[in-house]
């Protein structure tokens, strides 16, 4: 009998990771398929209910229930309830297990490009759902200095609260400096824009953009035009995806398919 995994998301239609999953499901011979399933926030707790009906395996969890969905788990590990957001959902027996792999997936992605966060000063912009994983890996990976602004100041201050760390508001970003600088908003989305200017990024060693349509965004050109190491998104959701099928698996995962994986992701995502 075939297990069956799939991401919960709304919308979901352009998720990369049933691309991501089924390949690796293939590559390591298992009986498991992986599908995309479309959400509607109303419909959160029947469908955490139906995966347990259905005896569905793991689920990724997706914009925007990583919050929500806490509340309907039997079991939620400490790192994803500090973080406050779910991404990976592993059922044990009837027992559905919460967990967050991004904040790994972040840390991954940095380590792959050699980058140290251990006592740098890191500025984040953005303190919506995927800012939270960051600003919760950059503090165990031990950064000096965390700044966070965004557009809407009081979701900065909560986040900054809640994490004991510096909220800025969005005005200040003209003056920022730092050696880090990551980019977790949507701005750049399938759009060419940057949430900020050329002349910021002279003052950053590293820049890393969660998002990855289009793979080099404005933000990450220039960057790299003023000389930052640029990372895009795309490692993250390789890497996130990657402590998924760790979970599901209980299997650490072969260094080849990791780099057959990435490549797919690449190339699919160069292609749309
Ligand atoms: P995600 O889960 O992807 O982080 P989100 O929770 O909706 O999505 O958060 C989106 C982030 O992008 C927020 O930080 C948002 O700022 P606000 O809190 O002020 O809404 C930020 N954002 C979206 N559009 C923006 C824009 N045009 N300029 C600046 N920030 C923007």
């Amino acid at each position: 009998m075939y297990e069956v995994y799939g991401v919960i998301g709304y919308p979901v239609g352009h998720s990369l990771s049933p691309l991501m999953h089924n390949l690796a499901f293939r590559e390591l011979m298992l009986k498991a398929v992986y599908g995309a399933f479309e959400v509607k926030p109303k419909d959160l707790e029947v469908a955490i209910k139906g995966v347990k009906a259905l005896n569905i395996k793991g689920l990724s969890v997706t914009v925007p229930h990583k919050e929500e969905v806490i509340k309907f788990l039997d079991e939620v590990e400490d790192k994803a309830l500090e973080i406050g957001a779910v991404n990976t959902i592993l059922n044990e027996e009837g027992k559905l297990k919460g967990f967050n792999t991004d904040w790994i997936g972040f840390l991954k992605a940095l380590e792959e490009e050699g980058i140290e966060v251990k006592n740098k000063k890191v500025v984040i912009l953005g303190a919506g759902g995927a800012s939270k994983a960051v600003v919760y890996a950059v503090k165990m990976a031990q950064a000096c200095e965390i700044e966070i602004f965004n557009r809407t100041y009081e979701k900065a201050l909560e986040l900054a609260q809640k994490f004991g760390i510096k909220a800025k508001p969005w005005e200040d970003l003209k003056e920022a400096f730092g050696d880090l600088i990551i980019q977790t908003t949507s701005v750049g989305l399938n759009s060419w824009e940057s949430p900020v200017e050329e002349e910021v990024l002279t003052r950053f060693k590293v820049a890393f953009d969660l998002v990855y349509t289009p793979l080099k965004t404005k933000f990450l050109s220039l960057a790299e035009k003023v000389g930052c190491v640029a990372i895009d998104g795309l490692k993250m959701l390789l890497y996130q995806g990657v402590e998924q099928l760790k979970i599901w698996t209980k299997k650490e995962l072969p260094l080849n398919l990791i780099n057959l994986i990435k490549e797919t992701l690449y190339k699919e995502v160069s292609q749309r």
